[in-house]
């Protein structure tokens, strides 16, 4: 349930990041409400992974070489991404914060940090997936091969091992 749960926000989260890396395309309202409901997206998949968060954190400084610590610092990175995305997406929003009925003073340096943060977020979100690979074919075969398959499967490790989640 878990996995079937995850692997679908993954997919959310991943299709609501390229429709808004075309702002151009969607137009600004779409871009603006997609990404602003896509917050609360976040933060279901922040919770998911917060166990494995916690856990390599408290061995990140005991064990000096496991092969999850690139994972763990690129993770950190991407949240810095989302987290320096939303904010400046706020500073210059025209849609969603003037709907609040609030003023922004001007948006100064903010565009060209949204933008920035844009490209190098959709460059960690790639690195990311790619070590996340084998859990993501795993889970792809689980929930959409497996239940039409004749023979009983076996569980694929990379599905419980804890460090794939
Ligand atoms: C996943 C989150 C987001 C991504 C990937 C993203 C990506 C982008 C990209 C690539 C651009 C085009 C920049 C350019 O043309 O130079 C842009 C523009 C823009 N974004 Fe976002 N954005 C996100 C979230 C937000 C949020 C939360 C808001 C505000 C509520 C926002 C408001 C804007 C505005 C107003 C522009 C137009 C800037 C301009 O051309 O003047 N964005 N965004």
């Amino acid at each position: 349930m878990k996995i079937k749960l995850n692997f679908w926000i993954d997919v959310a989260i991943f299709s609501i990041f390229l429709i808004a890396m075309e702002p151009g395309a969607s137009g600004i309202s779409i871009h603006e409400w997609l990404t602003t409901a896509a917050v609360a997206v976040l933060i279901v998949h922040f919770v998911l992974h917060w166990d494995w968060f916690m856990k390599l954190t408290s061995r990140f400084f005991v064990k000096l070489l496991h092969s999850s610590r690139l994972n763990y610092l690129l993770s950190i990175a991407l949240f810095l991404g989302f987290i320096t995305l939303i904010v400046s997406g706020f500073a210059i929003s025209e849609k969603v914060i003037p709907a609040l009925g609030i003023e922004m003073a001007g948006r100064g340096a903010w565009k060209r940090i949204h933008d920035l943060s844009a490209n190098l977020t959709l460059l960690i979100i790639a690195v990311h997936i790619a070590l996340r690979w084998d859990w993501l074919t795993a889970a792809f075969v689980k929930i959409f091969i497996a239940p039409f398959a004749k023979e009983k499967k076996i569980e694929n490790p990379v599905l419980v091992e804890e460090d794939g989640i």
